[in-house]
């Protein structure tokens, strides 16, 4: 049994957390719900009250409230909170840090994880504003979940719509590591991020690599009950709850680090590897002159083809192939060069490399599997389902 702090906001979806509610205690759980000002408008304190059979909170001035709980002890007496619906507004000033009522209060001062369902018009869903205020919740360790595409109450279609309640329920036991745990017991080594390879103390050679699909894949990979190892190259992300995290610098120190975590069930390796390295990188900083200075590179190790060749070799080894052109072409190539069981084709030639979303097609033994265009997580996710089938 797990305790879940519901806030439930202002939009027409907020009928759907009424099912929520449901489901979770279906499944065992205790839930409490907080009603915004806005939440109120579409559902009665009295209907949440009703169905959680715990007494509804709504305001931060209410002194009732804070006597028999206080709003701090409301937040972290829960395992998680959730936010659903979270509408663009919330969403906005939670990314803020605005505790101007109870449920951003409480947000602000809770200490246990967040798992938020937003739910909004599409066009404020796209809107470079809500898309700049996910993106720092989610670097804010915040689990925003994908809004269903469809049609919308206010006639619109895309991306928007509250997912439905089954999927809330499925992401939050993800999130709290119940339910269904189809990798527990499995060690899966990823790695992810670029390498930074020095050319003298102030220098480097790199890449656009943000580290967002492979932290995404090691976050879904532990969702599911795996032991996690995460070695990532320089990013500035926090680390996914559950994942041991080695950070390194280079491609010769991810090498080691991979090598160190083994033995592994599987290993992803996501990480966007430099090629090369300098064959000695300048003990000082190399001063500007008339001629640009000569760089003598030399290959880094291929870590996913010394896997490959490992005795150690995981049962299952999965690439990743990150290319502009031809490439399932490439992708099949590498798949055999390397050794691996799968590559995960990556056509890089837009914002994949650095952006939220990801277009990808699965290279196997059995042929290739075209999977649409998807948030990282997204990809995470049913890669992930793909593992535990696998292993
Ligand atoms: O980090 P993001 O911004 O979220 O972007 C994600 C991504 C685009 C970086 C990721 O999805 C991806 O495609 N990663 C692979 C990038 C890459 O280096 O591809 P590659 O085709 O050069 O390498 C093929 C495989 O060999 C990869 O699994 C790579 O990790 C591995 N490799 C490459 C070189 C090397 N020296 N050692 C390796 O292990």
């Amino acid at each position: 049994m797990k305790r879940i702090l519901l806030i439930v906001g202002g939009g027409i979806a907020a009928y759907k957390a009424c099912e929520l509610i449901r489901l979770l205690r279906g499944a065992g759980h205790q839930v409490r719900c907080v009603l915004t000002d806005g939440g109120a408008q579409f559902v009665t304190p009295m209907t949440l009250a009703a169905l959680s059979e715990q007494p509804v909170h709504t305001s931060l001035w209410d002194l009732k409230d804070e006597a028999e709980m206080g709003h701090i002890q409301l937040s972290r007496q829960a395992d998680l909170v959730v936010v659903a619906p979270a509408t663009a507004d919330l969403l906005a000033r939670m990314a803020a840090g605005i505790a101007d009522d109870l449920a951003t209060t409480l947000l602000l001062a809770t200490d246990k994880p967040v798992l938020a369902a937003p739910a909004m018009n599409v066009r404020m869903w796209l809107h470079p504003a809500t898309v700049r205020n996910v993106d720092r919740l989610r670097g804010d360790g915040v689990t925003v979940i994908e809004p269903d595409q469809g049609p919308m109450a206010c006639g619109e279609h895309g991306p928007g719509r509250l997912p439905e309640p089954a999927a809330i329920l499925a992401a939050i036991e993800a999130r709290l590591g119940v339910g269904c745990q189809r990798l527990a017991g499995k060690h899966v080594l990823v790695t992810a991020g670029p390498t930074h390879e020095p050319i003298d103390p102030v220098r480097y050679i790199a890449n656009r690599s943000s580290g967002r699909q492979g932290f995404a894949i090691a976050q879904a990979v532990a969702d599911m009950g795996a032991r996690v190892t995460l070695v990532a190259g320089p990013v500035a992300l926090p680390t996914p709850p559950g994942c041991t995290r080695i950070d390194v610098e280079t491609a010769v120190e991810m090498a080691n680090a991979v090598a160190q975590a083994l033995p592994a069930d599987a290993a992803i390796m996501v990480a966007a590897v430099a090629d090369w390295r300098t064959e000695s990188a300048a003990g000082q900083k190399l001063k500007k002159a008339a001629m640009a200075p000569a760089l003598a590179l030399v290959p880094n190790p291929d870590i996913l083809a010394m896997l490959g060749q490992s005795p150690h070799r995981p049962r299952l080894l999965v690439g990743f192939a990150a290319e502009t052109e031809r490439v399932v072409e490439h992708a099949t190539a590498k798949r055999a060069a390397k050794n691996a069981d799968w590559i995960v084709a990556n056509d890089v030639s837009g914002d994949a490399m650095g952006g939220n979303d990801n277009r990808v097609q699965l290279v196997t033994a059995d042929g290739v599997e075209h999977w649409p265009q998807l948030p990282k997580m997204a990809v995470a996710q049913r890669l992930a389902e793909r593992i535990a089938d696998a292993l």
